[in-house]
């Protein structure tokens, strides 16, 4: 199957975004990937709901969206209205059961991240109840970050253990997706690419189409 990509809009100009949007419909991604931010799970922060349901509007896309707050749980409902896939992290201090449950009885595919410094055999408990785990292959908190090579480990872990439990989870990684790293974290078991300063690029439709074929 197809690698599917996912661009992050935390590297779009805002104020372009429609345009944007566009461009990266034209070549060919997949899902568009959400970086919900609140300064307090990470130092940065980013947009809510409203950006989120605006660009809802003016795209077919599944979005994608990559909660990094702190107990996602109080905004689930929140954000299962203007998500296909709603992902929240291990580390953020939430029931991971319930929170993964309510996300599926929402009509949304589950997805649940790891931070780098989270062991995959954490989650396995946990993988029956996720459409997608999420391997974060830099801190989150920040674009641009430099691909941490643990992250190949714990994709081939994940894929392994859903082998073994005849799971079919998507495995996405996000964090210093380019040219040299994606096949890596391909050959390794991702299925799903987010990438966000290497396709907001003047190269955006060669670099789609590179990743895609991989
Ligand atoms: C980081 C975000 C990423 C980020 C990826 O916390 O989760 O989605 O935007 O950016 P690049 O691809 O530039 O590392
Ligand atoms: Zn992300």
């Amino acid at each position: 199957m197809a690698v599917k990509i996912s661009p992050s809009i935390l590297s779009a100009d805002y104020l372009k975004l429609t345009d944007d949007i566009k461009a990266l419909e034209t070549a060919g991604v997949d899902w568009l990937h959400m970086d919900v931010m609140d300064g307090i799970f990470v130092p940065n922060l980013s947009f809510g709901v409203p950006l989120i349901s605006s660009v809802k509007k003016h795209t077919r896309l599944p979005l994608d969206v990559h909660l990094m707050i702190d107990r996602p749980h109080r905004y689930i409902k929140q954000f299962a209205q203007v998500s296909d896939i709603l992902g929240f992290h291990y580390e953020a201090g939430s029931d991971i059961a319930s929170t993964l449950k309510e996300i599926r009885a929402y009509g949304c595919k589950s997805s649940l991240t790891i931070k780098p410094c989270t062991p995959p055999e954490k989650i396995f408990e946990f993988l029956p109840l996720c459409d997608m785990v999420l391997v974060m292959s830099v801190e989150p908190g920040f674009g641009g970050q430099t691909f941490m090579p643990q992250a190949l480990e714990k994709l081939s872990a994940l894929r392994s253990e859903c082998q073994k439990r005849d799971l079919s989870v998507e495995l996405e990684v996000d964090g210093g997706i380019n040219g040299e790293t994606a096949p890596l974290a391909v050959s390794a078991g991702a299925t799903v690419l987010v990438a966000g300063s290497y396709i907001f690029s003047e190269q955006m439709k060669d670099r789609v189409k590179f990743l895609k074929q991989l």
